[in-house]
């Protein structure tokens, strides 16, 4: 059975028939998608178009994950030279059991950003989890991750939430119809790193907010280390990440009516040591004019147009952070080369 799609209104109060005394989330049955609070469509549509207007030129990354970006993401995680997603992988299979016994038990799980749900689903047994709370911003992840996981685990509840949590979360009536299930937010794979440091504060407060007393973070961040390594990273041997960036115009021609030429840009991605951060950018191959819906722009040779910054961080400096966001204790497991943290940190 597919899960329904219910719209919900600003304040996030579900329509009648998706409370749970209704019974829309029973065990075993997949469960309703509650769209919360998604940008404004046409806002998205000007921030983007704006971004490209700018003196130095910018694409939001969560523009790269149309149907092609997705599947070149994917691609990507498979890379040798991508560490990130088979390093935190490997930390959570070897100290699952000690990060669980760090976490409550019979718990609210709230896979932040959850895709198809897979990171997830090794977590629900350890934790004894109760309900499962994805939240993306495709409903398309949604669906499938919710009937995924209802085919697997047939005694939790599944609830979706379709929103995009670059702006505040605002999950408090959602996760307050089980208010004896302690919270477990489950945001892995480094995506925190795709803030800028002071929008990854306000979204890390804006968890700490959700935590209630009991609750828990358990926070997957990838770790600073030499530039060559960094930057192999994100410009791999056989192109796969410099597809998906140029992908990215692509997905501006479909949005902006525009006209972008992918061979007329090359990847680029370099380390910038005093910002901590990797910046992925499209770098014009010779001056052109470059049609935006009824405007034009032009691009002079070797111009750019920034499409992701990902940071790094030292377990100290992301220690910092959680406590600047209001976080108490945090424990930490590193692997051995120390290039990828896990914190479980508690309210
Ligand atoms: C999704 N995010 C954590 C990835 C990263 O490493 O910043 C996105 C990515 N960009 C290029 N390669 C991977």
């Amino acid at each position: 059975m597919k899960p329904q799609l219910h719209s919900v209104g600003p304040t996030g109060a579900l329509p009648p028939s998706l409370h749970p005394q209704a019974g829309p989330a029973r065990h075993g049955v997949p469960a309703w998608i509650a769209v919360g609070d998604t940008e404004d469509a046409d806002q998205r549509l000007e921030d983007l178009r704006r971004g490209l207007f700018e003196p130095q030129a910018h694409i939001s990354p969560k523009f790269f994950y149309d149907a092609q970006g997705c599947a070149l993401y994917s691609a990507i995680c498979e890379l040798a030279e991508y560490y990130p997603t088979r390093t935190e992988a490997a930390i959570f299979e070897r100290h699952r059991d000690a990060i669980a016994r760090r976490l409550p038990r019979e718990v609210q799980w709230i896979d932040l950003g959850c895709g198809d749900g897979a990171k997830s689903w090794p977590w629900l047994k350890p934790v004894a989890a109760r309900r499962w709370v994805g939240v993306d911003i495709s409903p398309q992840w949604l669906s499938l991750s919710l009937q995924g996981g209802a085919q697997r685990f047939s005694d939790v509840e599944f609830v979706g939430v379709a929103t995009d949590f670059t702006r505040p979360l605002q999950l408090h009536h959602v996760l307050g119809q089980r208010p004896h299930w302690p919270r477990v937010f489950f945001y892995p794979g480094s995506s925190i790193g795709n803030f800028a440091p002071s929008d990854a504060l306000e979204l890390l407060h804006s968890v700490r907010d959700h935590l209630g007393s009991d609750g828990r973070l358990l926070i997957g961040v990838d770790g600073l280390k030499d530039r060559a390594i960094l930057e192999a990273a994100y410009d791999d041997a056989i192109g796969v990440t410099a597809a998906f960036n140029r992908n990215v115009l692509r997905v501006v021609n479909r949005e902006l009516d525009a006209y972008f030429d992918p061979r007329r840009f090359t990847h680029r991605a370099v380390f910038n040591r005093e910002a901590s951060r990797i910046e992925m950018q499209l770098v014009s191959q010779q001056a052109q004019d470059v049609r935006i819906g009824d405007a034009e722009r032009r691009f002079e040779r070797d111009e750019v147009i920034v499409t992701e910054y990902s940071y790094k961080y030292t377990r100290e400096s992301f220690a910092a952070l959680l406590r600047e966001a209001g976080f108490g204790s945090a424990q930490h497991w590193s692997d051995e080369r120390g290039w990828f943290h896990v914190f479980v940190a508690s309210a």
